[in-house]
């Protein structure tokens, strides 16, 4: 859509460390030069583990590099006895501007029912954070319910209290393409975004819907980017791998639709 501006995200999940985040973020803004995220007709954003969110917004600081910059996860709780959990304050202080919520990694690993993503959401508006809302089905899902009963109902519960001028972004990652090489075709992404937008649509209303990214993740490498870019509904991509190769990440935000 052309009032929504893309968004090209790299979640690093659990990998390079503050040094190799120096490193990584230098060569990516190097080998950007002049692209086109420069003039601000794509946004790119990074995504670091918590421990490199000071040093890599350092450097974005310092060297004036156009990237967003977010957390991979926040507590639902804004400070007190949560032992190894961060708080929406401590991000917004870092000058995060968005963080992910709900991934199917947290949602696996960490039990994160769809309960306590709509609570992370609420703390990341609180604080002044855009939330990343990854929903997505299993392979498991898929047969059993097709894939987007699954990502509708999660997208439904998360947005139960926001508001309707409330800055988000929807994420959808079908788990099955998640790390696997085999991305969802631009057929599948497009109709379940557009169900995505909908649910928006019925939740926070039309303008919401109008002006809310609905991104894709999912085995996004730089040669499948474009087919799904060109999709209406597809605003942009939550890339895991592929945005920890500096050459590969480059491209994928270089894509031509
Ligand atoms: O959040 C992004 C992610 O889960 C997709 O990972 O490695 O398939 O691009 P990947």
């Amino acid at each position: 859509g052309a009032v929504r501006t893309p968004l090209i995200a790299g979640n690093w999940k659990m990998n390079l460390d503050h040094l190799q985040a120096v490193a990584f973020v230098q060569k990516l803004h190097w080998t950007l030069k002049d692209a086109k995220h420069e003039d601000g007709s794509v946004e790119v954003a990074v995504f670091p583990p918590f421990t490199d969110l000071r040093t890599v917004q350092t450097l974005l600081d310092a060297d004036k590099i156009p990237f967003s910059l977010g957390g991979q996860d926040l507590s639902p709780k804004d400070s007190g006895a949560f032992t190894g959990d961060i708080s929406g304050a401590f991000l917004a202080k870092l000058d995060a501007q968005y963080v992910i919520i709900g991934h199917s990694e947290r949602r696996e690993y960490h039990h994160e029912t769809d309960e306590v993503v709509a609570s992370k959401v609420q703390a990341a508006l609180r604080h002044g954070l855009v939330p990343v809302i990854c929903v997505g089905e299993t392979a498991e899902d898929l047969e059993k319910y097709g894939a987007s009963a699954v990502p509708v109902g999660q997208l439904k519960t998360a947005l139960a209290d926001v508001p309707a001028d409330a800055d988000i972004v929807v994420a959808y990652e079908p788990v099955w393409a998640i790390g696997s090489g085999q991305a969802a075709t631009p057929d599948q992404a497009q109709d379940v975004c557009a169900k995505l937008r909908a649910v928006v649509a019925d939740t926070l209303g039309a303008d919401a819907a109008e002006r809310t990214r609905v991104l894709y993740g999912g085995s996004v490498k730089a040669a499948n980017i474009a087919s799904f870019m060109r999709e209406p509904d597809v605003d942009g991509a939550l890339v895991g791998g592929a945005s920890l190769v500096v050459d590969e990440f480059a491209a994928i935000i270089r894509y031509q639709k």
